[in-house]
């Protein structure tokens, strides 16, 4: 299929239907990276198959482990107990995640990597993550700038560490924790407010011991170092991060009723609903199961009358990926939401926080913008722009929904980015009646 060069959104008819959202990125890249750690066989069902999925999968292979994909999301990683080194660089793509947690797993082996990204992944910070692994006794050579992609890492020898984490990260607390499974004595992570638990469930899962407490200063994660891992069967539940947009939709465009089935609702992820719903929102949840160690459920949006909420900091770290499909929303309703504690937006795939607040002031919608925040003031929005994504999925997709209830279409750049954590997405917003075609 040939990508085109932009997508452009135009106000829809009532949308409707029962669709299904791709398997969660977060538990995708776990599945690949614990299965190459392990020894045996790791049978994977659900996998997302979006493109920085499947540049995780390919690194796996490189350091050593057998990759099949057997259907659709279905694979099988067979894994050696440990990594080898690469043959050659190990192309992170668009991932954050992928990148962070391989650099963490790779650490514990003695051996020497380069890793790299693409254009947008070789500007966003990695010290974050280099810093507590160099403490274990990791070695990094940055190959261009500090404390950028793309670096080289020399592993093995590590010793355990005890790190205080400043804000919620899982992505470092993830890291530092695979590193610990090869470090000498028993690493701990200490985290504000608790981050997403997919590495821990997970590797639990495969066999590790691996302790959760609350302490004074947060939550304590811990984990003793020579743990080996054993292949297992994972099933990869629905992203709720991507099940937020066709859910946006429904409760933006008037008569719509939209069901997205099989969302996981592990309670660390799931702040984006609990806001919608205090905004006003009529989301129900139905066919609440247990599946893979967490809460799966059926959610429904339909169209309803929202109103502006303070977004309370604490939730950040359940909700950090949805602020802009949050904001989109926030755009049609009544009065001013108010999303504050998110300076981490700054450093995701774009400076979040500039371009979504770019992005509706373009649109004709009201937004104050803050160092560590932004204020979205909502009511009628005019729609009728081009809109700048700096390659991030989510800010297109952000504002491929808002321009489905706006007066006028919007456009997005880059819309082929999309397939980093969404591939359908245009195929399956189509199915339910979304107007998004090709060009402007
Ligand atoms: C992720 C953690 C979050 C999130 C990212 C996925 C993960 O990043 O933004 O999309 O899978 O661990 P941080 O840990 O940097 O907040």
């Amino acid at each position: 299929m040939t990508i085109p060069a932009s997508l452009t959104a135009r106000r829809s008819p009532s949308l409707s239907g029962l669709v299904r959202a791709p398997g969660d990125k977060s538990m995708s890249h776990r599945a690949l990276i614990l299965g190459a750690m392990a020894t045996g066989v790791t049978e994977i069902e659900g996998l997302l198959e979006g493109d920085d999925v499947l540049a995780t999968a390919r690194a796996v292979e490189a350091f050593g482990a057998t990759v099949e994909r057997l259907g659709a999301g279905r694979w099988r990683v067979t894994g050696r107990g440990g990594f080898r080194t690469p043959d050659g660089v190990i192309a992170c793509g668009n991932a954050g995640t992928g990148v962070r947690l391989l650099m963490g797993a790779a650490a514990g082996y003695a051996i020497t990597v380069t890793f790299d990204g693409d254009a947008s992944l070789r500007k966003r910070p990695m010290k974050r993550v280099t810093g507590p692994l160099a403490d274990m006794g990791a070695r990094f050579d940055w190959r261009s700038v500090e404390d950028r992609l793309p670096v080289e890492l020399s592993g093995g020898g590590l010793r355990a560490i005890d790190y205080q984490q400043t804000v919620a990260s899982a992505q470092i607390k993830s890291a530092i924790l695979l590193a610990g499974l090869n470090a000498e004595g028993v690493t701990t992570v200490t985290e504000p407010e608790k981050s997403r638990d997919h590495s821990e469930r997970m590797l639990r899962a495969f066999g590790v011991e691996i302790g959760v407490l609350p302490t004074g200063e947060g939550w304590k994660v811990s984990l003793k170092g020579g743990q080996s891992l054993t292949g297992t069967a994972v099933a990869v539940l629905g992203d709720p991060s991507s099940a937020a947009f066709p859910l946006a939709a429904g409760l933006i465009v008037p008569g719509s009723g939209v069901t997205v089935e099989g969302v996981m609702l592990n309670a660390l992820r799931t702040g984006l609903f609990e806001t919608w719903r205090e905004m006003g929102a009529d989301l129900t949840i139905t066919n609440r199961r247990m599946a893979g160690g967490e809460e799966v459920g059926d959610i429904t949006a339909r169209h309803s009358f929202l109103k502006g909420v303070v977004v309370p900091e604490a939730r950040a770290a359940s909700m950090i990926d949805e602020y802009p499909v949050l904001a989109a929303t926030a755009a049609f309703a009544e009065g001013a939401t108010v999303m504050q504690g998110i300076g981490e937006m700054r450093v995701k795939e774009s400076d979040r926080i500039a371009l979504m607040a770019a992005g509706l002031k373009a649109c004709g919608v009201s937004v104050e913008e803050e160092p560590e925040g932004f204020t979205v003031t909502g009511g009628e929005v005019r729609g009728g722009a081009i809109v700048t994504t700096h390659g991030d999925h989510r800010i297109a997709m952000s504002h491929l929904v808002l321009g489905l209830a706006a007066d006028e279409a919007v456009t997005v750049d880059e819309p082929g980015m999309i397939a980093t954590s969404f591939p359908g997405f245009v195929q399956l917003m189509r199915g339910l009646g979304a107007d998004i075609a090709a060009g402007e």
